[in-house]
């Protein structure tokens, strides 16, 4: 399973990249608008931060002509770029168009089996169905997901189910046991989630008992 950080933020990608866990990043307008900056020399560093990992990044325009021209642009940004397009009919033309001219695509904004479908059809690298946004609605975010999962098991399909909008610890314990193939994770989310009072404790426990030895080096 793969772990993308969701987030524009330079140094927060700067300090999770050297853990070792992460496998990628998701960004959209609303995050790269909180970061600021250029948003091109943005995608360029963290796509450069991530190595071989998958950067994605979302188209803001609307016209499907203007909406192929940009993610060609996104896409030539860096080889490791995945462009996100919403999930809207007027686009699907144009994801297919993509698709075969070889630019990875994420299919964002996905809230229905339906939809799920449809982008497998089209060949789309990764599916967002957004969790969080379906739980803020009364609606069963994590049961999509699920829903998802199955459908892509039943099918063998291809398309990536990307967990995204997770919110909360259970969000995120669910698309792990759900087996999606990517859970994107906001940074204090990330840093909450892998935290626990009884590691810490565990720690100073030991070394507090360690100390009664008196040892002066080991080994
Ligand atoms: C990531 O790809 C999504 O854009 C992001 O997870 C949306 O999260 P939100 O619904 O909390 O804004």
């Amino acid at each position: 399973m793969k772990l993308f950080l969701d987030t524009a933020d330079l140094q927060a990608i700067k300090q999770w990249s050297k853990t070792g866990i992460l496998d990628g990043v998701t960004t959209n307008p609303t995050l790269m608008s909180k970061a600021g900056g250029d948003p091109s020399e943005g995608v360029q560093e963290i796509a450069r931060m991530m190595g071989a990992g998958d950067v994605s990044v979302e188209v803001t325009t609307t016209d499907p002509a203007d909406v192929y021209q940009q993610a060609k642009r996104i896409a030539a940004l860096a080889d490791n770029i995945v462009v996100k397009i919403p999930c809207h009919t007027s686009y699907y033309a144009v994801i297919k168009q993509l698709v075969s001219e070889g630019v990875q695509i994420n299919v964002t904004l996905v809230f229905s089996v339906m939809q799920g479908l449809a982008m497998n059809k089209l060949g789309a690298k990764y599916i967002s169905p957004f969790i969080g946004r379906l739980d803020d609605i009364n609606q069963d975010g994590i049961g999509l997901v699920q829903q998802l999962c199955m459908m892509r098991d039943q099918y063998a399909f291809k398309t990536q189910v990307l967990a995204a909008s997770i919110r909360n610890r259970e969000h995120l314990n669910q698309v792990i046991l759900c087996a999606a193939d990517v859970a994107t994770v906001p940074v204090t989310l990330l840093e909450e989630s892998l935290q626990h009072d009884l590691t810490d404790k565990g720690m100073e426990r030991f070394l507090d008992d360690w100390a009664k030895l008196g040892v002066q080096q080991f080994p």
